[in-house]
This record gives structure tokens, sequence and C-alpha cells, in this order.
């Protein structure tokens, strides 16, 4: 009885062992933002959730191929990035694949921009970066704020091809219809019965406070 009970507790302790470790890098400390690195938290994770862990894809519950690119964890437990030769696992591959019936994702390529964001995060050995930013409540330009939250943040589900729920938001002037008609405000605060926007991460207190502020003032492309 009492080797069974030893046997057992070595068991449990090599499981629980053996789940901790299944990637050995520790994550780095979170810093200030450096607006010439590139981050996960930052550059990474946001693109991840609006081009690949959409419903029907890659998300946690659909995890196409045995592949959820839901967080930096699923990520690298679906096993397509090696982080000691980052650019030879599939999820460089897939991403840079010139056959369009391979690549990803399947509605088009990523821009060169988000490729060279990926390519400089692999570069690093695809750590779990974090950042934290330096957002302003009291900054809400079109142009210094309100745009790149649109790009980093929604384009990916509500461009031109991949128009989620009918919304583009491709154009400065689309942007301000859905300003001006309540239902952005709506999206990003989750009210009047729409689905809280992005449906993954809402966006932080300081970026709802940018938007709002926005709206308020007119929704001008300043
Ligand atoms: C991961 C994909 C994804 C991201 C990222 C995303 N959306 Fe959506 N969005 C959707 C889907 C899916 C729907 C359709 C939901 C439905 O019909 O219930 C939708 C619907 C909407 C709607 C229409 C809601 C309605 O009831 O008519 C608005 C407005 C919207 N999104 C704005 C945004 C904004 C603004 C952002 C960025 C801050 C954003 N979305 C980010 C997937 C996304």
């Amino acid at each position: 009885m009492k080797s069974t009970t030893a046997a057992l507790l070595i068991f449990l302790l090599a499981f629980v062992f053996s789940m901790g470790c299944k990637h050995e890098l520790p994550d780095p400390p979170p810093e200030n933002c450096d607006p010439n690195k590139v981050y996960f938290s930052k550059d990474i994770a946001p693109l991840l959730l609006s081009n690949c862990a959409m419903p029907g894809c890659h998300d946690a519950a659909t995890s196409a191929d045995g592949v959820n690119l839901s967080s930096y964890e699923a990520l690298m437990n679906s096993g397509i990035i090696n982080t000691n030769a980052p650019f030879n696992g599939d999820f460089w591959e897939v991403l840079t694949e010139t056959d369009p019936d391979k690549r990803m994702p399947p509605s088009g390529p990523l821009s060169q921009s988000q490729l060279d964001l990926i390519q400089d995060w692999l570069s690093q050995g695809a750590p779990n970066s974090i950042c934290i930013e330096g957002c302003d409540t009291t900054q809400f330009t079109w142009t210094g704020s309100i745009q790149p939250i649109i790009q980093t943040k929604c384009l990916g589900c509500h461009n031109a091809t991949t128009q989620n729920g009918g919304i583009n938001l491709s154009s400065y002037v689309q942007v301000k219809t859905i300003a001006l008609n309540g239902l952005l405000y709506n999206a990003i605060t989750g009210s009047a019965g729409v689905q809280q926007m992005p449906p993954a991460n809402p966006l932080s207190a300081c970026e709802n406070s940018q938007i709002q502020q926005w709206i308020q003032a007119g929704a001008p492309e300043n």
C-alpha cells in the first residue's frame, strides 16, 4: 500500500513538472514599449487574433489542424515554432508560402509590414515579450491614436475582404460613419446588445477613453 502511494506521488510530481516545462525559456519581464522593438504583446498577438484566431479557424474552439493561435501558450503548444530554429517551423513556412493553396491566411497573404514584424520577432527567438504601452487619455487625434488602434486591433477582421458583421473599417470615412451612428461606441464597450469588440481581447480602458473622446469631438480627421 505504502509503495503504491509513493509511486502515485512520484507519477503526479513528474506530471506536474512536465506540464510546467512545455517551454523552457522564462518569459522576459514586462518593460515600457520601445518604439524600435517588436513585442509579442503589442505587435504579434493582435495580428494573430485578428488574422488567424477567428472562429472556424485557429481559435481555441476550432483549433484547425491542431493549431490554436489564441495565446502565446497555445501557439507554442501547437508545435509550429521551434524556438531554437524559429524559421524552420510550419509557422513561418505557411505565412511565406508562394502557393496560394498552402499559404495562410486563406483570404490572402499578410502585408509585408506584418511579415516584417513577425520576422523580427522570430529572429529574437519568438519570446513571450510583453511591453506596457504609454497610452495617454488626453491624446485622441485620428492619426495619432484612433487610426493606429483600428489598424492593429480591428482591421484584420474588418477589411474589404473580411467584413465581419458587414463592417469594413479600411478608411477614415467608414470608421467615421460607425462613430457618428453610435455603433463604434456600442462595439468597444459591448453595450446596447452589441458584442464587445475585439471579441477576444477588449481594448484597454485608456484606448476606450481615447475613442470615446474622439467620437464626442465629432470624429474629426485630425
Ligand atoms: C477576431 C475578429 C474581430 C476583431 C479583431 C474585431 N471584430 Fe468586430 N466583429 C467581428 C465579428 C465576427 C462580428 C460579427 C458579430 C455578430 O454579428 O454577432 C463583428 C461585428 C462588429 C460590428 C458590428 C456589430 C453589430 O452588431 O452590428 C462592429 C461595429 C465591430 N465589429 C467593430 C469592431 C471594432 C471597432 C474592432 C476593433 C476595436 C473590432 N470590431 C475587432 C470580429 C472581429
